[in-house]
């Protein structure tokens, strides 16, 4: 079989199962089988896939079908211009979150040698970005999930950032050693009752993305925490749902008087991170 006819067939199938972006996803598998960029493979849509190559590309659409994320299946997402190990045990890397991580940098460089820490780090995407992006930072990561934290310890070794990543295991900021100068979250926020049942969000970790009844009981918990564990001119950085905004400035607001609060929308204009500056 050829490439084009491969391609088209799996599209097909996608479509078929009512996935979403179907060719832009059939052709992405067909890519990572293949090991080929994109220029690569529409130079050679006329060559001959060897059956192996063939079981490979159906096996992966097979599995995208049964609403498998597509970075689950190549084992890898891109964040900040970097690629990072994904597998089951963590959350699929939203774009969202390179806004804080965009933000943590630029409170950063207020300071030098930056004491950070990250807060329900799953993969490591934050941590590990800002160790790259700072480096004469240093970084603890803490999540609650053993899971998790193993798969962001490979993601440490695969960026050489182990010296500099403290990965900590525990409930939030209690598993801090010392105060730090900016804190940065991307914690579960969705609410209990809206957690999919279905397609490919239903696959991660129910504990990456059930935030509570409100969605907003491990954000509470975090800001109750965080008047002990951040520095008198700290930054803590927290990214929220869909209509968090109010509630969360409130309560940063009744925990930390006087301090400055900002909301920053994403690119769709939905309120996103919250920031909190105490001086
Ligand atoms: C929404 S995911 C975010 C993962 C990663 N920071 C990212 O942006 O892709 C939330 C993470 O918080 C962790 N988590 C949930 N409850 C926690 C808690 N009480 N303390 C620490 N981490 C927690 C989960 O295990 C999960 O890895």
């Amino acid at each position: 079989m050829k490439l084009r006819e491969a391609l088209a067939s799996g599209r097909m199938i996608l479509e078929e199962y009512e996935i979403e972006d179907a060719a832009l996803e059939a052709e992405v598998l067909l890519r990572d089988v293949l090991r080929k960029t994109r220029v690569e493979l529409y130079r050679e849509l006329d060559n001959e896939l060897s059956q192996q190559e063939y079981n490979a590309f159906r096996r992966s659409i097979r599995r995208r079908c049964m609403d498998i994320p597509t970075a689950y299946i190549l084992g890898r997402r891109e964040f900040y211009g970097r690629d990072f190990l994904v597998d089951n045990r963590v959350l699929v890397p939203r774009p969202e979150t390179e806004l804080l991580v965009q933000k943590a940098i630029e409170f950063a460089r207020e300071y030098y040698a930056p004491l950070l820490a990250d807060v329900g780090t799953g993969c490591g995407i934050v941590a590990i970005t800002l160790a790259l992006e700072l480096p004469e930072s240093t970084v603890y990561a803490t999540d609650i999930s053993g899971d998790a934290l193993r798969v962001a310890r490979k993601n440490c070794r695969k960026h050489d950032v182990s010296i500099r990543v403290n990965l900590l295991k525990g409930n939030l900021l209690t598993v801090l050693p010392q105060p730090v100068d900016i804190i940065t979250a991307n914690l579960p926020y969705v609410r209990e009752s809206d957690l999919p049942l279905a397609g490919p969000v239903s696959a991660e970790p129910r504990l990456a993305l059930d935030g509570g009844v409100d969605g907003l009981e491990r954000i509470r918990q975090l800001c109750r925490q965080a008047g002990d564990k951040l520095r008198p001119s700290g930054h803590m950085l927290l990214e929220i749902g869909q209509g968090q905004a109010e509630a969360v400035t409130m309560l940063l607001r009744s925990l930390f008087s006087g301090a400055k609060i900002d909301v920053l929308p994403d690119l769709g204009g939905i309120d996103r991170i919250v920031c909190l500056s105490l001086a």
